[in-house]
C-alpha cells in the first residue's frame, strides 16, 4: 500500500485508522472510540482507554521475553565512556526510582521537574514520572536559573529531579546552583528535590529538602505501573512564544503512544531491536520523542550522546557513534551537519569508519538548507529525509514516509502531509491559496494523536495563539507554499519566533530581558542570517538620554543580561546602539525590513513607515557589525 492510500484511508476513517494503530500498544482498558470531538474545537483521542506509558516503553518488552534487549546505550565522548542497560536493567532501575518517589508523596497528576544532562538517568526519571502517572516537566540544561525559575511557577511540582552538573566541551555546567537560585527566585517551592551527583562534580545538598539519587531509593519497594486514562497529560513540555513567557504544551498519553508507536515503522523504516538514534537532547521534543518514548515504545534500543557534532573529538564523532552502536537510523539537526561541513567538507572522517550500517538520515528543527542535504547525500550514499514539525505536534506534520513508501525527493522540500494532517496554505481571510503561493501554513482541525490538545494552565492562551486566527484550523506559526505534487515548502515563521542552531527562541523574551537594563529606553531583538546556526539574534538599543554609561559597556552588559536570564543556548552576543527604532507611523516596530537589511536582501520601502531616514541609520550600524555578511 504506497503513500497516497495510506494518507487517503485516514483522511476518510481517521477513526478506524488510528483504532487500528492503537492495537500495535497495550490498553489496560481499550478505548471504545479513537476521536473525542464534543468539545470541539479542542480535541482528544482515545480519552476513555486506561494505559501506562512506561508500562509501553519499557515492561512491556520485557514480559515479551525481550529483557536482554539493548534498551539505551550511553555514549559520551566528554567523559570517555560507554554503557548499555537492557530493558530488564531499565524496568529494575525506573521501579525503584518511581517507588522512591511514590514514597515521598508523588501521585499521579503531580508534577516533577527534570533538570538533567544527557544522562541514561534523564530517561530514568521520565519513566518513573510515567510509572506513577506523574506529569513531567523537562527543562533543558542550557536554560538559566531565572528560565527553570518561570517553569516552576507555572506548573508547580512536587519534585524537582536534577543532575549535579552538566558537562559542556571545556567547561562544566554547574547545574545545583541554578537548581538552587531558581527555588529562591520562584513562589512556589517543590516539597524535595533528588540530585543525581555525577563524578565531575558533587553538589552539596540541602538538608531536609534535596535527597540523594541512590540514597533514597534504598530499601523502597519498587513501583508498578499506574494506569492512566487515554486523555491524562504524559508530560508539559515549555517552548518558545512570543512573548518570555513560554507554553507549557501538554501531551495526552493515549494519542501521544500510538502516534509515536506508528511512526517508527511508517516514516523511520525501523524494525523492534533495531537501533536509531536522536542526536538532540532530551530538553527538546525530538529529546522527548525519538531518544525516549517512540524508540522505547516501539522496542528498538535508543542513544543517549553526550557530545557534540564537532569538537567532541573531531567531526568523526557522528560517524564513530554509528559504526561502534550500528545505528540503522540518524536523527539530527541541519546545523549539526553544518558544523561537521565546515570542519571536514570532502567528509574526509566519514572513511575513517564503517557506517555501511546506516540506512538513513532525517533532519529537522530547521529548515534543512539544499547544501547541506546535498552534501549528506553524496557523502553518506542514503536517503536524507528533511521532515517539518513542532513542539506543540509532537511528531513530523510533513515527511517522506521511507517505511510506507519511498517518494521522489525534492530537495527544499519536507515532503508530504502525514496521516491524520490536513495542511492547508491560507491568505490572511483564511482562504486556500492557488498552488505555488506563499501563505501561512495551517492544519484543518482536529489533528492527529500525539498532538498537543492544549497548553498547560492556559486554555485561553491556546486558542488565541493557535485556533482563533483561522476559524477550523491549527495555526502552525510558519509560512510557505505547496507545490503541483502536494508538496510543502516550510520557509518562515509569521511570529517573532527564531530558530538557533535548531534551537526555538522567542526575540520577544530577550526584548524583556533588554527592556529591563536600566539603561535602554528601547529595543528590539531580530534573527539574522547565519551559516552555521541559521539564525542568530542581533539587538538594537536605544538609550535613555543621559545615561553616564558607553554605548559598549551597555552593550556588553546587555549581552551578560541574556545569557544569565535566559542562558547560554540564546547564543545572544551581538548587539548594538542606535538612536531610533524603524516604526510605522502605528508605532510598529519593523523587524521585517531590519531582517532584509542585515541580510543584504532587497526589500521595499514599507509604505506606512513613520520615517525612512532611520533605516540609513540601521543599515550604518550594521555594516559596523559586519551586516549583511
Ligand atoms: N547545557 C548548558 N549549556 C548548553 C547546553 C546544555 N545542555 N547546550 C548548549 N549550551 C551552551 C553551549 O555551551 C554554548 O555556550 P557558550 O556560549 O559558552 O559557547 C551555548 O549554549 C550555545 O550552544 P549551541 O547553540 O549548541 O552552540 P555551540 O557553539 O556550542 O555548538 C553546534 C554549535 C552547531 C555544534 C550545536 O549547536 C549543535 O550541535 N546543534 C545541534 C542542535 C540540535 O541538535 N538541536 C535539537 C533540535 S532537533
Ligand atoms: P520546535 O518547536 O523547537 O521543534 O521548532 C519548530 C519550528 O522549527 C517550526 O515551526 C519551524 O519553524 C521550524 N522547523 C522545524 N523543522 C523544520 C523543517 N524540516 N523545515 C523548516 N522548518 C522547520
Amino acid at each position: 500500500m504506497g503513500y497516497s492510500h495510506v494518507y487517503a484511508e485516514a483522511k476518510a476513517d481517521p477513526d478506524g485508522f488510528w483504532m487500528k494503530a492503537a492495537e500495535a500498544i497495550d490498553w489496560v482498558t481499550p478505548p471504545t472510540k479513537a476521536l473525542f470531538d464534543d468539545n470541539a474545537p479542542l480535541y482528544e483521542w482515545f480519552s476513555d482507554g486506561t494505559l501506562n506509558a512506561c508500562w509501553n516503553a519499557v515492561d512491556r518488552h520485557v514480559e515479551a521475553g525481550h529483557g536482554e534487549r539493548i534498551a539505551i546505550i550511553h555514549d559520551s565522548p566528554i567523559t570517555h565512556s560507554k554503557h548499555e542497560l537492557t530493558y530488564a536493567e531499565l524496568r529494575d532501575r525506573v521501579a525503584s526510582l518511581a517507588g522512591a518517589l511514590r514514597a515521598k508523596g508523588v501521585e499521579k497528576g503531580d508534577r516533577v521537574i527534570i533538570y538533567m544532562p544527557m544522562v541514561p538517568e534523564a530517561l530514568e526519571a521520565m519513566l518513573a514520572c510515567s510509572r506513577l502517572g506523574a506529569i513531567h516537566s523537562v527543562v533543558f540544561g542550557g536554560f538559566a536559573a531565572n528560565e527553570l525559575a518561570v517553569r516552576i511557577d507555572d506548573c508547580q511540582p512536587k519534585c524537582i529531579i536534577a543532575a549535579s552538573c552538566g558537562l559542556e566541551p571545556g567547561r562544566v555546567v554547574h547545574y545545583k546552583p541554578l537548581l538552587d537560585g531558581a527555588i529562591e527566585m520562584a513562589t512556589h517551592k517543590p516539597d524535595f528535590c533528588v540530585i543525581f551527583q555525577r563524578e565531575q562534580e558533587v553538589a552539596r545538598l540541602e538538608e531536609g529538602r534535596d535527597y540523594d539519587w541512590h540514597g533514597f531509593q534504598f530499601g523502597v519497594e519498587p513501583a508498578e505501573c499506574v494506569p492512566v486514562e487515554g486523555n491524562h497529560p504524559h508530560y508539559i513540555l515549555y517552548t518558545s512564544g512570543t512573548t518570555g513567557q513560554p507554553k507549557g504544551v501538554i501531551r495526552h498519553t493515549g494519542g501521544h503512544m500510538v502516534a509515536l508507536n506508528w511512526s517508527m515503522r511508517n516514516l523511520y523504516d525501523m524494525n523492534p531491536g533495531e537501533v536509531f538514534w536522536a542526536a538532540s537532547d532530551v530538553g527538546w521534543v525530538v529529546g522527548h520523542s525519538y531518544i525516549c518514548y517512540a524508540p522505547l515504545t516501539f522496542g528498538c534500543t535508543t542513544i543517549v550522546f553526550e557530545g557534540k557534532p564537532v569538537g567532541t573529538p573531531d567531526a568523526g564523532t557522528f560517524w564513530r557513534v554509528i559504526q561502534d552502536h550500528g545505528v540503522k537510523c540518524l536523527f539530527t539537526a541541519p546545523t549539526a551537519l553544518r558544523a561537521v561541513k565546515r570542519e571536514d567538507s570532502q567528509g574526509a572522517l566519514i572513511g575513517d569508519y564503517d557506517i555501511s550500517c546506516l540506512e538513513s538520515l532525517f533532519l529537522a528543527g530547521e529548515r534543512a538548507d539544499p547544501d547541506t542535504i546535498v552534501w549528506a547525500q553524496d557523502k553518506l550514499g542514503v536517503p536524507v529525509v528533511d521532515h517539518w514539525w513542532q513542539t506543540e505536534t509532537g511528531w513530523c506534520i510533513a515527511g517522506n514516509p521511507l517505511g510506507i513508501e519511498k517518494l521522489p525527493v525534492k530537495i527544499g522540500s519536507p515532503s508530504v502531509p502525514m496521516p491524520g494532517y490536513d495542511v492547508q496554505i491560507l491568505d490572511e481571510g483564511g482562504h486556500p491559496v492557488p498552488d505555488g503561493d506563499l501563505g501561512a501554513i495551517a492544519v484543518k482541525l482536529p489533528l492527529p494523536p500525539g498532538t498537543l490538545p492544549t497548553l498547560w494552565n492556559a486554555e485561553a492562551r491556546f486558542r488565541k495563539s493557535y485556533l482563533d486566527h483561522f476559524p477550523g484550523y491549527y495555526e502552525t506559526g510558519d509560512a510557505g507554499y505547496k507545490d503541483e505534487d502536494g508538496y510543502l515548502y516550510i520557509m518562515a515563521r509569521t511570529d517573532d519566533v527564531i530558530n538557533v542552531a535548531g534551537h526555538r527562541l522567542s526575540t520577544g523574551g530577550m526584548e524583556e530581558v533588554l527592556a529591563s537594563h536600566p539603561d535602554v529606553a528601547e529595543c528590539a531583538v531580530i534573527g539574522v542570517a547565519d551559516q552555521l546556526k541559521g539564525q542568530m539574534p542581533m539587538g538594537f538599543l536605544c538609550l535613555n538620554a543621559g545615561t553616564q554609561k558607553s554605548a559598549e559597556d551597555v552593550v556588553s552588559e546587555c549581552v551578560k543580561l541574556v545569557r544569565e536570564k535566559i542562558g547560554p543556548v540564546a547564543a545572544f552576543k551581538l548587539a548594538t546602539v542606535v538612536q531610533r527604532l524603524p516604526k510605522t507611523r502605528s508605532g510598529k516596530i519593523l523587524r521585517g525590513t531590519m531582517v532584509n537589511i542585515a541580510d543584504g536582501k532587497d526589500y521595499k520601502m514599507p509604505a506606512t513607515i513613520d520615517d525612512p531616514a532611520i533605516l540609513d541609520e540601521i543599515t550604518e550600524a550594521l555594516k559596523e557589525l559586519g551586516y549583511p555578511k
